[in-house]
C-alpha cells in the first residue's frame, strides 16, 4: 500500500533532495520540494535512518516556485530545480556546495559567489540521450534506467531542439532495435548538429548514423565502440576569447567527436578568463594540467608563455590536443596520454617540481592523486570540479597537507537542474 507523509521542506541537499526531520528522529528526503514549503510526499523507499519520497502534492508553496516552463521536467530526470525561480536556484546551490563542505571538509563559509549562468535554457551544447528498442530518445527518469521518451531538450541550443522531433520520430519509425547512447553535439556559433552513437550493435549503428546523414539530419558524426568510426563531416570548431593583461586573442580549438567537451561554453570561458587571470599575477614557470581533455585550459594558460604539462587518457582528446597545438604554433604545451595517478607518481618518483597544478578530474575527483601529492610543495593549485561532494572529500585532504583556501567561487554550468560547477584556489603554507 502506498505511504504518505505530510512535512514541512527544510533544506536542499545533494541531488536537489529537500530535507526535513521525522518525528522518530528520521531523515525525510523529498524530491521535488523547496525549503520552507509544506508537501504531501509519496514515501519511495524506507530505511532505518531515512525516508526517500517525491512530491504528491503541494500544501503551501514557497514564495519562489514557479511552474516549470517545460513540460518534462518533472518526469525526464534532467531538471531537478526547474520548479524554482532562476535566481532562487543560485541561492540553492550555493547553499548545496556549502553543506557539502561544511559536513565533508569542515570548512564554514557564511557565503560563497556564485557566478550566473548568461543563459537559463538554451545554454546546452551537448546532450546525452538513451534509446531502447523502439521507443524514440529519451532520458532515464532519476536515479533509473527507465527511458522517459521526450522531442524535445529546452536545455540544448537551439540547432539541437529544432532538430530532436525528428531524431525521435527516426528512432521510432526506423524501428531501432538496439539501445545505447545518441550525443547530439553543436558547438557555440555553428548551425549544424554532430553526433555520436555508443552501442554494442556496430553494424546497425552505423547504419543509422549513415541514414541521418542521409536525411540531412546530421552533417557527421562517430560510432563509439570498441573503435571509433567516423562518418561525414565530423570536425567540431570550439571558439574560444580569452583576455591576457595587455591583449584579447580569440582562436578555434578543432576536435573530432568523443572527447569531452565543457557543455556550457560562456561559463567555461569565464573560469578560463578567471583562471588566466589569477596566473597572471603568480610567480610560476611549470604548469601541470591534469585532465585536461583536448587542451581546453592547457592551451589558453600556455598564451602566459609558461611551461605546461598536458596529462589526458583520452587518446582521442590527446590526438586533437596535439593536432591544435600544432595548428596555432603553440611550442610551450608538452603532452602526456597516461593516467593522473600514473603521471603524478612518476613526476614525485623523479623529483620533478611543479609551480601551479590544475585539477579537472571527473565526478569521481581525484583522490588518489591527492594522496600522492602528499610531500610534494606546490605553489598554486586550481581545482575545478562538477561534484561538490568529491570535491569536498579533496580539499579536506589538501588542507591537511597544508594548504589554504585563497578563493573559491561556484560557476552555474547547469541552470535548472541541482548541479554546479566549483573552482578553488589554493596556496600553500609552507
Ligand atoms: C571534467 S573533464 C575535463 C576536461 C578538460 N579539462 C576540459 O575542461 O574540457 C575530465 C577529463 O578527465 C579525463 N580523465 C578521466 N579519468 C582520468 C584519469 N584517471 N587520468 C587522466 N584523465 C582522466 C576524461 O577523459 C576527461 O577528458
Amino acid at each position: 500500500m502506498e505511504k504518505f507523509i505530510i512535512a514541512k521542506g527544510d533544506k536542499i541537499v545533494s541531488q536537489g533532495l529537500c530535507i526535513s526531520r521525522l518525528e522518530n528522529n528520521k531523515v525525510l528526503f523529498i524530491r521535488g520540494a523547496l525549503p520552507n514549503e509544506t508537501v504531501k510526499c509519496r514515501v519511495l523507499k524506507e530505511t532505518k535512518s531515512y525516508v526517500l519520497s517525491e512530491v504528491e502534492e503541494i500544501i503551501e508553496p514557497s514564495i519562489f516556485r514557479r511552474t516549470p516552463i517545460c513540460s518534462y521536467a518533472n518526469n525526464c530526470g534532467g531538471c531537478g530545480l526547474a520548479h524554482s525561480l532562476y535566481e532562487y536556484q543560485l541561492e540553492l546551490k550555493k547553499e548545496i556546495v556549502k553543506d557539502n563542505l561544511k559536513r565533508i571538509a569542515g570548512i564554514k563559509l557564511s557565503d560563497i559567489k556564485i557566478i550566473p549562468s548568461d543563459k537559463s535554457i538554451g545554454y546546452r551544447n551537448r546532450i546525452r540521450l538513451q534509446f531502447k528498442s523502439k521507443l524514440g530518445i529519451g532520458y532515464f527518469s532519476q536515479g533509473t534506467n527507465y527511458l522517459i521518451p521526450i522531442k524535445k531538450c529546452l536545455l540544448a541550443r537551439a540547432p539541437i531542439r529544432k532538430l530532436m522531433p525528428y531524431i525521435f520520430f527516426f528512432f521510432k519509425e526506423y524501428k531501432v532495435n538496439i539501445k545505447g547512447q545518441i550525443e547530439l553535439i553543436s558547438p557555440p556559433k555553428d548551425t549544424n548538429v554532430f553526433c555520436t552513437i555508443s552501442t554494442n550493435e556496430s553494424k546497425k549503428a552505423f547504419k543509422i548514423l549513415e541514414a541521418l546523414i542521409q536525411n540531412g539530419f546530421i552533417k557527421g558524426g562517430a560510432l563509439l565502440s570498441k573503435k571509433q568510426i567516423f562518418i561525414g563531416e565530423y570536425t567540431l570548431r570550439w571558439p574560444y576569447n580569452i583576455n591576457l593583461r595587455d591583449l584579447k586573442k580569440e582562436f578555434f580549438i578543432e576536435t573530432k567527436p568523443g572527447s569531452f567537451s565543457q557543455v556550457n561554453w560562456q561559463q567555461n570561458l569565464k573560469v578560463i578568463n578567471k583562471i588566466i587571470h589569477e596566473a597572471e599575477n603568480i610567480v610560476c614557470n611549470k604548469v601541470v594540467d591534469l585532465y585536461s581533455g583536448f587542451g581546453n585550459i592547457s592551451i589558453p594558460i600556455s598564451l602566459l608563455g609558461k611551461e605546461v604539462i598536458s596529462v589526458e587518457q583520452n587518446p582521442l582528446a590527446i590526438e586533437a590536443l596535439k593536432e591544435n597545438i600544432k595548428k596555432l604554433g603553440i611550442k610551450n604545451i608538452k603532452i602526456k596520454c597516461d593516467k593522473a595517478e600514473n603521471y603524478v607518481k612518476e613526476l614525485i618518483k623523479n623529483k620533478k617540481n611543479i609551480d601551479l597544478l590544475i585539477l579537472d578530474p571527473p565526478r569521481k575527483g581525484a583522490k588518489e592523486v591527492i594522496k600522492a601529492i602528499k610531500n610534494k610543495r606546490i605553489s598554486h593549485i586550481f581545482y575545478l570540479s562538477c561534484s561538490p561532494a568529491t570535491f569536498s572529500r579533496d580539499i579536506k585532504t589538501l588542507l591537511d597537507y597544508n594548504y589554504k583556501i585563497k578563493e573559491i567561487i561556484a560557476y552555474d554550468f547547469f541552470p535548472q537542474t541541482y548541479h554546479v560547477e566549483t573552482l578553488i584556489h589554493l596556496t600553500n603554507r609552507l
